[in-house]
Parts: structure tokens; C-alpha cells; sequence
């Protein structure tokens, strides 16, 4: 990194802590690292706080991103990978673990929950999804052993896919081979307190209503639910259409909107959804198709990737003094790789994998939806996220 860049990334910090807006209400964001020239974490943080996220999700448990958020009050959940599920099987294994990665930075680092294993169901590998509650259950009862239970949960995110079921909403369930390791988890939630973490590609009200509704089902109407990913790319390849800058910031802009309104889903209307969108930075060492790798709010470099298109007249942010003197990214040529052990993530790219009759039967089943809200007069275009 050069002199003129470092200037330039400190620039940046400064007018983005200025034209973005102070949002009230909390947006989460996915810090994900599979990058080899993002900025060091101590510059990330202005970033977090210039697009008024007060929650970071992270895939691993990073310990400059933990130490260098230290203090700020932002709250982290941090991951641990699907490649560590069986050794969190043992109790003794899971409390070095947590000692090292969570213990550690607590309290000044306000990690609240830990994520074990990323869309580990849908992955259909039995003993992957078989050692997925014990090692939850391992490290909960690390946690529970070092007095930290209460202040930090423990789960795990799925896949929009474990649903068998989603539309109609009402009608929502879960993949019936999945069923059994569901409803393991979701004991294991109501019995210690922590959330249901679904990642949503893209958001619509109705498929989170299915959720609620395959939850339901299994009689765990109240379980708290948080959508852990949910995102939009801003650059693809010339096969992927919808991978555009002009949609990635509808959809994004149009999701921190309806997180500031504090917008549940026809089902639950007042419920405060917590999202985590996806994902601060463009990761350019992602595998995959170029969307993949174009996920970001931020360039590596700091500046935006598009504009948010959030109104510019709300209060002044209060982090520009914070932002004014970033200290100097110190090593960001090297950079490091997170474990990560994310699947393809190709969610978004609906009009990409599937073939006419598929986008015929799509357009039927909204159509269909928005007919079924007339009739329910309900006014569910309020709470989606329609880039069309
Ligand atoms: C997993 O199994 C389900 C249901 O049998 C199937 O629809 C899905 O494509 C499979 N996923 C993978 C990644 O193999
Ligand atoms: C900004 O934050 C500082 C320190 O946290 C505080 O003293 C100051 O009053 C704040 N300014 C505004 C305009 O909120």
C-alpha cells in the first residue's frame, strides 16, 4: 500500500462517516475475510459505524478483529467452522476453545453468540449434520462451566433450503429428513435461550413467514428468529443478469430502510427482525462465479461500492471524530484468510439457475402470493424486498 492510497482509505473513512446517516435502529453485518487486500481491522471499524451497524458477524473468531473492536461496544457473533464440529464434541476440547477465542476478549469485546458451523443440514453429509448438536452442546457447556452462559449463546445458521415448504407461507415446513436434527435444535434454543439463525437469499417477507410457520409446526411458536445472511452482489458474470450495482443497492438500501422501520413480516409485524446483511467487503479469494466474490458494501480500499442511497439530512454521524485519524492500515498487502466453510452461495441467482419453466412457475407463485395478500388484505409488498 502506498502513501497516496493510505491518504485516499483515510479520506474515505472521513467523508463516509459524514454521508452516511446515524441509523437508530441496529443493522448487523457479515465481516467476512476470504481476501487477501482488505483493510486492517482497526480501519474497518469507522466503516461498521458509518453504515450504522452495531452488530458484526464473523465466520471465525479473528483475534485482530476482536481486539481492534474492543471497546466500541459493537456486538459480535463469532463462528466457528464446520471443519471444527467434531472436535467441539468433547467438553474438554470445547472449554480450551472458548477460553481462547471468546474468554479472552470479554468483557471489552462484546461477543454475545457463537455460531457453530455455517448451513451444516443442507450440506446432506450425516456426519457432519450428526455432530452438529453435540458440538453445540459442547460448548455450551464450556460456556456454562466458565460463567459465561449467560451472557453468550449458542447456535448455529441454516439455509433457506431446510425448508421443504414455503409457499404458501402458512404452509411453511421443514425438509421431513431434516426433521429429527431440527427438532434436537430447536430443544436445544428453548432450553438455553438462543436464536434461530436462518440466512435469506434474497429476503421476502414470505419466506421468513414460512419459517415462523414451519416452526410452528413442530410447536415452537416463539422462538426468536434472526436472518443471519442476506445480501445482494453488485457485480457478476455476464451469465448472472440481476448481478448488477443498480440492484445491489435497491436491494440493500431498500433492506436497511426496512430494518430503520423496524418492519417484522405479515406474520409478525412488531417482531424486531435482526439482520445481518451480506457482507462489508468485496472478497476477492472467494471460489465461485464473480458474484461471489462482489458481495461487499465496501471495496477493499475503504470507499463504497455503490452508493447506498440513503438520505444524507438525518443527524451528522458522531464517529467522525473517531474517523478523522484512522490509524494507518498496517499489513493489508498480506492480509489473511478465514477459515470458512461456506458453500457455494448461489441463492441470489434465481433467474440464473433456473431453466423458463422454472421462472414461469416463480412468477406464478408471487403472482399468486400478492393475490392471496389482496384476499387476506394484507399489505405484504410493505415488508418485501422487491428489486424488480
Ligand atoms: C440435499 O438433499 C436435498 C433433498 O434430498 C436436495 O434437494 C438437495 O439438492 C441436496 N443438496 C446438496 C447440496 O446435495
Ligand atoms: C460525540 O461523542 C462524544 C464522545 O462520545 C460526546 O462527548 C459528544 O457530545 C458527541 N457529540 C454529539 C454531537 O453527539
Amino acid at each position: 500500500m502506498d502513501f497516496t492510497r493510505l491518504h485516499c482509505f483515510s479520506l474515505v473513512i472521513f467523508i463516509s462517516g459524514f454521508v452516511f446517516p446515524v441509523i437508530v435502529t441496529s443493522i448487523g453485518i457479515n465481516y467476512g475475510q476470504i481476501a487477501d487486500n482488505l483493510p486492517s481491522p482497526e480501519n474497518v471499524v469507522p466503516l461498521v459505524r458509518s453504515i450504522g451497524a452495531t452488530k458484526v458477524k464473523l465466520y471465525d473468531a479473528n483475534p485482530q478483529v476482536l481486539r481492534a473492536f474492543a471497546d466500541t461496544g459493537v456486538e459480535f457473533i463469532v463462528g466457528l467452522g464446520n471443519e471444527y464440529l467434531s472436535k467441539m464434541r468433547d467438553p474438554d476440547k470445547a472449554q480450551v476453545w472458548v477460553k481462547t477465542n471468546v474468554q479472552a476478549y470479554l468483557p471489552a469485546t462484546k461477543i454475545t453468540c457463537i455460531a457453530i458451523g455455517n448451513e451444516v443440514l443442507t450440506f446432506n453429509d450425516t456426519s457432519l449434520s450428526d455432530n452438529l448438536l453435540p458440538a453445540m452442546q459442547g460448548v455450551h457447556t464450556a460456556l456454562v462451566n466458565l460463567g459465561l452462559d449467560k451472557k453468550v449463546t449458542v447456535t448455529t445458521a441454516h439455509s433457506l433450503s431446510i425448508l421443504e415448504t414455503s409457499y404458501p407461507p402458512s404452509a411453511g415446513s421443514f425438509r421431513r429428513d431434516l426433521t429429527e436434527y431440527i427438532t434436537q435444535i430447536l430443544n436445544f434454543h428453548l432450553k438455553t435461550g438462543s436464536p434461530f439463525l436462518i440466512n435469506a437469499y434474497p429476503y421476502f417477507a414470505y419466506k421468513i413467514d414460512a419459517v415462523y410457520s414451519a416452526l410452528a409446526s413442530l410447536g415452537y411458536k416463539k422462538l426468536p428468529v434472526q436472518i443471519s445472511e442476506t445480501g445482494w452482489p453488485s457485480k457478476g458474470d455476464e451469465d448472472e443478469a440481476g448481478a448488477t450495482m443498480e440492484n445491489a443497492k435497491k436491494y440493500n438500501g431498500n433492506l436497511i430502510k426496512l430494518i430503520s422501520q423496524k418492519k417484522g413480516t405479515p406474520m409478525r409485524p412488531s417482531s424486531d427482525l435482526n439482520i445481518y446483511v451480506f457482507a462489508l467487503f468485496n472478497e476477492n479469494m472467494k471460489p465461485g462465479p464473480a458474484s461471489e466474490r462482489n458481495y461487499g458494501l465496501f471495496k477493499p480500499d475503504g470507499t463504497p461500492a455503490y452508493p447506498l442511497g440513503l438520505s444524507t439530512t438525518t443527524v451528522l454521524s458522531n464517529t467522525s471524530s473517531d474517523a478523522t485519524s484512522p490509524s494507518p492500515p498496517a499489513s493489508s498487502a498480506t492480509g489473511y484468510l478465514s477459515i470458512s466453510s461456506t458453500p457455494g452461495r448461489s441463492h441470489y441467482a434465481i433467474s440464473r439457475e433456473l431453466p423458463t419453466w422454472g421462472k414461469v412457475l416463480k412468477t406464478l407463485l408471487i403472482l399468486g402470493y400478492y393475490v392471496w395478500g389482496m384476499i387476506t388484505r394484507k399489505k405484504h409488498e410493505d415488508f418485501d424486498l422487491d428489486i424488480n
